[in-house]
């Protein structure tokens, strides 16, 4: 590929900040403690986690690197930097959220098999770049298509880097073709994050991001954009991020009778406690994010300090201190809302929060009821145990 390596091993890999926790170091997979997700509403990229399935390309030469558009259209089109530069320049504030997120809490019922994560598998990002429609109108697509005139149906995403999955071939998702073409989609070839190129970590040169999409969509380190009659048949779309009735084993799967995971249900999670804290009776800050996929946004959050059975409505805390923040309040839609409410916690007990999307979609009360063998999706109420001690504390 030009201007773009991948490295067969993990002796190049950039540097990360101390903070994260690493769940697996090769491949990198790494989040930052909860407490420090909530510090800014938008995550700073150091902060933000890392989830990938190989060792991290290096970009050799920036002036030669392009991406190849080809497949099921009339003229394939190589799009180097500069004419993706040319195109306008959007700024989406969205929320990427590993559909793993949380899945450590979910192997604690059964197990499950993938890299556990606590509940940092996401964070907010300003992303820049060119819009995808507006790229694909360029190969002669217009926008809202849904089939091309020869039959493209399907837009799949090519990277360079070599994943065990794919037998040392490159990660690769697809998305319709319809929500590439669909300016309001927002899908974007990104190549800033927050203001700054993207580092090697998030994609950089250049990479997509799929607003209210599982994060597995959104490729990073891009190569290759082909316009197919079916949906990408690659590993991570066939045979991973999918879901399961709990009742499926590793015995009677069948990978075919499922649909590849797209957008994600509504969540929520407490990240001012930990679990278990120890605390002195008396009133106590419960916050948090909330966040929902498909462009829903967040209804409200409900707060309990008794296991569920009585709740208060958390209030919406927009933690700005960002410099992008006070520009792009439209684009919100894509993106988690801090929630807070002080609260009186008298006695031990388990603080549990709830989110309710605009599409009054409720989070599932237990993780028993969502398990599935992959770990995925567990968007379950988040409970907190809290121990409460008396004066010699
Ligand atoms: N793209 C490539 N090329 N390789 C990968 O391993 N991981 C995917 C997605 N895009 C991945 C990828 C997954 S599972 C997630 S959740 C997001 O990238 C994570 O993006 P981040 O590391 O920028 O947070």
């Amino acid at each position: 590929m030009p201007g773009l390596t991948a490295p067969s091993s993990y002796s190049q890999e950039p540097p990360r900040h101390p903070i994260l926790q690493i769940n697996s170091k090769a491949t990198f997979n790494a989040e930052p403690p909860r407490s420090a997700l909530i510090s800014s509403y938008v995550t700073p990229v150091d902060f933000f986690y890392k989830r990938n399935h190989g060792p991290i390309p290096i970009v050799d030469d920036i002036e030669s690197y392009y991406v190849s558009i080809c497949g099921l259209i009339e003229n394939s089109k190589d799009l180097f930097m500069r004419d993706i530069r040319m195109l306008p320049k959007y700024n989406i504030t969205a929320t990427l959220q590993c559909a793993g997120n949380r899945r450590t809490a979910m192997s604690n019922v059964r197990t499950v098999k993938g890299v556990g994560w606590d509940v940092s598998a996401i964070g907010n990002a300003v992303w820049s770049g060119a819009k995808l429609a507006d790229v694909l109108e360029l190969v002669g697509i217009p926008n809202l298509t849904s089939v091309t005139r020869s039959g493209g149906k399907h837009v799949e995403f090519v990277s360079i880097d070599k994943c065990k999955e794919e037998n040392g071939g490159p990660y690769k998702a697809s998305i319709p073709l319809s929500q590439a073409t669909n300016p309001e989609a927002d899908v974007l070839l990104a190549y800033e994050m927050n203001g700054e190129p993207l580092n090697r970590d998030h994609g950089y040169p250049l990479r997509v991001v799929v607003p209210g999409v599982i994060g597995a969509r959104s490729v990073k380190w891009l190569d290759t954009i082909n316009i197919l009659a079916e949906e990408c048949q690659g590993f991570f779309m066939q045979k991973d991020y999918k879901m399961f009735p709990p009742s499926v084993n590793w015995d009677n799967i069948n990978w075919k009778s499922r649909r590849p995971l797209m957008d994600f249900p509504v969540q929520c999670v407490i990240c001012s406690l930990e679990d278990v804290n120890v605390m002195k009776p008396g009133k106590a800050k419960v916050s948090g994010y909330a966040v929902s996929g498909g462009g829903r946004g967040i209804e409200r959050v409900d707060i309990s300090v008794d296991g569920g059975k009585n709740w208060v409505e958390a209030s919406r805390c927009q933690k700005t201190g960002f410099p992008y923040i006070a520009d792009h309040m439209s684009s919100d839609k894509w993106a988690w809302v801090f929630f807070e409410v002080i609260i009186d916690i008298p006695h031990s007990t388990q603080i549990v929060a709830k989110a309710v999307d605009t599409a009054a979609n409720v989070q599932p009360e237990s993780v028993e009821t969502i398990w599935n063998l992959r770990g995925v999706l567990n968007t379950s109420w988040h409970r907190v145990q809290v121990r409460v001690g008396h004066s010699n504390m």
